[in-house]
Formats: structure tokens, sequence, C-alpha cells
């Protein structure tokens, strides 16, 4: 089969075009012929091989944590899907085994969610990672509240565009930072405040808008963009890094926030929640709660230039690699 592959960790020319072995699906595991790859911040991140000291990589490595397309062949062991289903994949890519820049990628049968008839491959493909992450930093550890003022930094990005959805789904008043080309986008995804974080001002455009302070900032960014959020919050209220797998991130004042009874818990997608999640999401769009952030697709062999553009960060919604789009039918 066709896949981008590494051969070594290192820049965005290490990714080449190749043909490898198809994988054939242990037992509990489905095999998916890709119709699209989802790229996300992690994969050039894994590239560089930020994530070494966590998983073994074997070489020739494929990238891709994400994926939407046909199921191509099941595992023994394996009930509730058919070859032939149309289905969104969280795949064993965060496992350290290949991921969905192939022709045909394999996942547990858990993280394969199959995907009701009005609902695009497309669409499905942009969900999971981004998604599971909004849903953890919404839900999971934000507990986002009817009533409550959320925050979300990077309202742009591939989790922000969910995060504002998520929020708003429960009941929140949201506000989202972006830049002044993406005023509008955050808008239309429900932010009921966008704020031009190039303009500077965050923090006062926050305290106008809710003087008592947020319940719940959201941080998809990092890298000390919004290291005075412990100001913007109110006494009891909760702050949600979303880890970015950065050395040495700067993060917010610990013994500040301690001083001004505001919490911090980190958010990160992890294994155990994310059926339950890409689930939860799959149903949440078929029911046209939430719409597809906007997409960029871009062809598999233009892989490099995906890795740099997400790697500049400044995507807005989420790219993806047309795998074989021909299968979107
Ligand atoms: N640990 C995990 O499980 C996990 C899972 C998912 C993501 N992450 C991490 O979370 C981060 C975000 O992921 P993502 O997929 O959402 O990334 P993304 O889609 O590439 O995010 C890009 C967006 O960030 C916005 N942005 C950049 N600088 C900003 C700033 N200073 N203030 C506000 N917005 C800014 C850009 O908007 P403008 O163009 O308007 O500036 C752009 O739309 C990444 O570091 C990723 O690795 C971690």
């Amino acid at each position: 089969m066709r896949a981008m592959v590494l051969d070594q960790f290192g820049g965005p020319d290490v990714l080449r075009l190749g043909e490898i072995e198809r994988p054939r699906p242990a037992p509990g595991n489905v095999v998916v012929q890709v119709a699209f790859a989802g790229v996300n911040p992690a994969d050039w991140k894994v590239r560089e091989g930020w994530l070494s000291s966590f998983l073994t990589y074997g070489f020739p490595f494929v990238l891709g944590f994400d994926a939407a397309g046909i199921v191509a062949e099941i595992g023994e062991g394996v009930s509730g899907l058919a070859v032939g289903d149309r289905v969104v994949v969280a795949c064993n890519q965060g496992r350290g085994e290949r991921g969905s820049y192939a022709d045909y990628v394999a996942s547990d049968v858990e993280r394969v969610v199959k995907l009701p008839d009005h609902l695009s491959l497309r669409d499905a493909a942009a969900l999971p990672t981004a998604g599971m992450t909004a849903w953890e930093a919404v839900f999971d550890v934000g507990g986002v509240a009817s009533g409550q003022k959320v925050l979300v930094n990077g309202g742009a990005g591939g989790t922000g565009s969910y995060a504002i959805q998520l929020a708003k789904v429960a009941g929140a008043q949201v506000a989202a930072t972006c830049g002044p080309h993406n005023l509008d986008y955050v808008r239309g995804l429900g932010a009921d405040l966008a704020i031009d974080y190039r303009q500077g001002g965050v923090l006062d455009a926050v305290r106008a808008w809710a003087p008592d302070g947020v319940d719940l900032v959201i941080d998809t960014v990092g890298q000390g963009s919004l290291l005075d959020a412990v100001e913007m919050v109110k006494r009891g209220g909760l702050i949600v890094p979303i880890t970015t797998l950065i050395a040495n991130e700067p993060m917010a004042d610990a013994a500040r926030a301690e001083a001004l009874g505001v919490k911090l818990a980190v958010a990160s997608s992890t294994f155990p929640n994310q059926e339950r999640q890409l689930k939860a999401l799959v149903d949440t769009l078929a029911r046209g709660v939430i719409r597809t952030p906007d997409i960029h697709v871009m062809p598999l062999e233009a892989a490099a230039q995906a890795h740099e553009q997400v790697a500049a960060g400044h995507v807005r919604g989420k790219i993806l690699l047309d795998v074989d789009s021909a299968l979107d039918r």
C-alpha cells in the first residue's frame, strides 16, 4: 500500500511517499481503508522525535492519529462492525503503531465509530484528536455548566473550534481569542465575544466582559501566550491548559493562582476516555448540534507542506490529507 513514511526523525523532508505492507488486523482490531487522514500539531512533534522518550517507534514509521474511511478487514473477536462500514478512527498511532497517512490503518475496535449515512468521511476525519481533546477540556476536566463564562484561548484552531461549540452546547457563554482574520470565524462557531489577541488588551477585554472573572479558561495555545490567565478567572474558577508536548512550556504562576483561589488542571487526550468521547462527538455532529471547523484538504503527497503550515501555528480549523477521497460517496 501507499504511505507517507519516515525512515528517521527529522524535519519535514524526512516524509517520503513509499510502499509498505498493508496492516493485518490483530485480535480486537479493525483495518480501515483511509479516505482522509487528519493532520495534528502532534504529528510534526512525533516526526521530530519529541515523543520518542515515551514510545518506541519502529521505522519505516507512518504518522497520523486520525482517519475516516471504510472498514476493510475485521480481527478476531470484533463485533458490531462489518466490512464496508463507513467509520471514523482514532487509530493506534498513539500507542506507537503505524498511523493513518496511508491507504490502510489498523485500530482497536473501541476507537472505530460507525458513521450515520448523512455524515461525510471528510467531516468525520476532522473529529478525533481535536474533538476528543476539546471534549476532555470542556467536560471531563473543565466540567462546564450552564450559565458559566468560558474563555477559549486559540478559538480558531482545531481544538479551539470544537471547544467553543461544546462549551456553548453546555450552555456557557463563551469568549475566544484569535487573530483579526478569524474574528468572524469564531463568532460563527458561537463565540459571544471574539478578542483579537494581536491588538493586546486581552485581559482588559475579558474583565469588561466578565467583571467578576470567568469560570474557566481553556488554553489551546500555551507557549506563554496567556500567562496572565490567572487574573481573568474568578475565585474558585479553573484554568485548563492543553498539554502541548513542547519542552519547558511556560506555565501560569501556580503560587499566584493559589493566592487568588484559582485552580489549574491540565488536559490531554487519553485512551480510556476516547471511545466515549468519539461516540459522543459523532452523535453531536450527526444531530447538527455542532458543525465541522473549516477544512483545508491537501494531497497525501503534500504531508510535508501540511506539517509546515501546522507548525507555523495559524491554521484555521483543520488540515486533512486526501488519501482516497473517492471513497467519500
Ligand atoms: N495533549 C493532547 O492530547 C493534545 C491534543 C490535541 C492538541 N494538543 C496540543 O494543543 C495545541 C493546539 O492544537 P490544535 O490542533 O488546536 O492546533 P492548531 O489547530 O494548529 O491551532 C492553530 C490555531 O492557533 C491559533 N493561535 C496561534 N497563536 C495564538 C495566540 N497567541 N492566541 C490565540 N490563538 C492563537 C491560530 O489562530 P490565529 O491564526 O487566529 O492566530 C490557529 O487558528 C497544540 O500544541 C497541540 O499539540 C494536545
